[in-house]
């Protein structure tokens, strides 16, 4: 139910009646849609994007700290990746033949992540994340898997999530869910099913960073079972380093899977790993029509090479080292901590709310990310930095948090939080990250 909606996004709220007549839910991706933004209250469609800011179909310019759900690096309209996009396309897009881009890009990643030695092309996390689960299935003969964060909306990994409509029974029973920093809920897992895992799948990082060699210890438990160990690096990579988290943390996995990120916004992924295990995936249905589009294939050689060349990582771990700071000291300044707490590494920092007796974290969110709106800062609950963020973008930032926290404090003093948002609660989709 609308309270009061914001006349700003009038051309916003026409465009979702109109697309919920025709495509339920309004949008393609949940993270997207109208049920992750305060109602009324937030632009739902794009008309464009420029280096760090994107325009709405009202005309409203923000600061857009969600990058594309994460998948642009060096911002917007990149003049380089534009410029090998509009190049390919004068020769073609898709064509019956592999093209030698497929290779370039190959050696590209074989060159810069640890584990690196053969790679296969998907065009989202999921087609990766997915091939890597049935070539460990194949490769060990065994059927049970064990995830560790979001790993993409296929059957199997949406089977251990609480959004699992239209998924057999007999796919739930194979997955199982363990904790992050938790090797126990691991050494359970393959206590009550001993040699039964084909493979066990893990973000090396989301909101927490690993403690006591966690990722190590994962790895040496999950060979000592017989099973493969995988590395969903599909933000991570090529945002946390160059070779991504398993270069940062020095373990490295069996396979891995990057996205996003490596593409600036282009649809393309990769499931890299050592030959002795890829080589197999040529026994394994993972073939797909558009695997070797090659304006994403050029996308990701030039952006992968400007990432490398133009030291962009030092770049964006130093902007967001510094925000997290500056956010941080306001945060101190308003006693806040017990309700918000800032987590993760700099280039991927995400802001978490607490759950009191007085408050819900998802009554915390709406209000926070209303009040950002509002600012002309476009925010779900992460800093996601890229190359295009600049000074003024940094000072717009921290003012608005200046302005925001005092807020949300005295709202929380006076108890009238809920009714200062003027729109519902939100409510995730599910949670895999640390709310
Ligand atoms: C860690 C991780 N793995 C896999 C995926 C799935 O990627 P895609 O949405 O491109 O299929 C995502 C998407 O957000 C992700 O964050």
């Amino acid at each position: 139910m609308l309270n009061k909606a914001n006349p700003k996004f009038q051309k916003s709220q026409s465009a979702l009646r109109n697309a919920l007549r025709l495509i339920p839910l309004g949008a393609q991706t949940f993270s997207r849609s109208h049920t992750q933004f305060p109602e009324g209250h937030s632009p739902l469609f794009a008309t464009k994007g420029k280096g760090s800011k994107i325009w709405d179909v009202d005309g409203n310019e923000y600061i857009d700290m969600l990058s594309g759900l994460n998948s642009v690096i060096l911002g917007y309209q990149d003049p380089d990746v534009d410029s090998a996009i509009k190049d390919q396309l004068s020769k073609g897009i898709t064509f019956s033949l592999s093209t030698e881009l497929e290779l370039e890009l190959a050696a590209l990643l074989v060159d810069l992540i640890p584990c690196a030695e053969m790679v296969r092309y998907g065009k989202n996390g999921s087609d990766c994340t997915t091939g890597a689960i049935s070539l460990a299935r194949h490769i060990t003969k065994k059927e049970r898997v064990a995830v560790c964060g979001y790993h993409g909306w296929h059957e199997w990994y949406v089977a251990s999530t609480s959004m699992d409509g239209g998924i057999p029974l007999a796919v739930k029973e194979l997955t199982h869910a363990f904790r992050y920093n938790d090797i126990s809920s691991l050494e359970a897992l393959f206590k009550k099913y001993p040699e039964e895992f084909a493979a066990i799948i893990m973000e090396p990082m989301n909101s927490d960073e690993p403690k006591d060699d966690f990722l190590q210890k994962v790895k040496d438990l999950t060979h000592k079972h017989g099973a493969l160990f995988i590395f969903d690096e599909v933000i991570t990579g090529f945002r946390f380093a160059l070779g991504g988290a398993q270069e940062l943390f020095n373990v490295t996995p069996d396979l891995a899977i990057f996205g996003k990120a490596m593409g600036n916004g282009m649809p393309i992924s990769v499931l890299v790993g050592k030959e002795k295990y890829m080589k197999h995936i040529e026994e394994v249905f993972f073939s797909s029509t558009f695997g070797a589009e090659s304006l994403s294939l050029a996308a990701s050689i030039v952006t992968i090479k400007k990432l490398r060349d133009k030291k962009v990582l030092e770049y964006t771990w130093a902007y967001g080292e510094k925000l997290k700071d500056a956010v941080q000291t306001i945060i101190d300044k308003h006693d806040l901590g017990y309700v918000m707490v800032l987590r993760g590494l700099a280039p991927w920092v995400i802001i978490s709310f607490k759950e009191t007796p007085q408050i819900s974290q998802n009554a915390l969110r709406t209000f926070f990310q209303k009040e950002m709106i509002n600012e002309g800062i476009f925010i779900l609950s992460s800093h996601n930095i890229t190359l295009s963020f600049d000074e003024k973008d940094f000072q717009k930032i921290k003012n608005a948090y200046e302005k925001i926290l005092p807020k949300m404090a005295l709202s929380l003093k006076e108890k009238n939080l809920i009714e200062r948002l003027e729109s519902p609660i939100l409510e995730p989709v599910f949670t895999v990250r640390k709310g």
